[in-house]
């Protein structure tokens, strides 16, 4: 059995159709399939080089190029239309407050998953020396993602979809198509 059946395909965006719900909901998808693969990578034994090379790569692609993309989805276009919705306060406002620290905390953790699979995927020999120190990120990521992604699904997803006008919602999705187009050639660049 291969470590993963990762393919670029995992890593791709939703269809330009889906509503901003689905696109945010795709990515926690996408986010929970690459921490999973990063746990898994951490404790593989007897795997073959080329099967770490590319789950590190995989990890990094996806850690690099598309968690910011949805980061700045939340942080640019869902917090400030909630925020302006909410303008006396509350627990939402308090929640959407707490989403844009995490994910600061959630960056400093991804820069040293980022950094230790760029290693692997250049010397995949090293995975027995780095697997402590990958689990010990992977595991802290995970914890503070499963708190994360829980208060969008429970109480921020739900209150934008409440709050928010159809227009304001058409908006969201207009600039999230858009904030993907650019990052298409830089990936390219940055990819080559
Ligand atoms: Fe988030
Ligand atoms: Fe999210």
């Amino acid at each position: 059995m291969r470590l993963t059946t990762i393919s670029d395909a995992a890593a791709k965006d939703a269809s330009s159709a889906a509503s901003p719900l689905e696109l945010l909901l795709g990515c926690h998808a996408r986010i929970r399939h690459f921490m999973q693969l990063s746990l898994t990578l951490a404790n593989a034994v007897d795997v073959p080089l080329d099967e770490i090379s590319e789950a590190a790569a995989a990890i990094f692609r996806y850690f690099s190029l598309a968690l910011p993309l949805h980061e700045a989805d939340e942080n640019r276009s869902l917090f400030p239309r909630l925020q302006a919705a909410l303008p006396n306060g509350g627990l939402v406002h308090e929640a959407a407050e707490t989403m844009v620290e995490q994910h600061k905390a959630i960056n400093e953790l991804a820069a040293e998953l980022l950094s230790l699979c760029t290693t692997l995927d250049r010397y995949p020999a090293r995975l027995p020396v780095l697997a402590h120190r990958l689990g010990d990120v992977a595991q802290a990521l995970n914890l503070i993602f499963s708190a994360h992604l829980l208060l969008e699904e429970s109480v921020i997803f739900p209150a934008f979809q409440d709050l928010l006008s159809p227009e304001q919602i058409t908006e969201m999705s207009q600039e999230m198509q858009q904030r993907r187009q650019p990052q298409l050639s830089r990936t390219i660049h940055v990819v080559h």
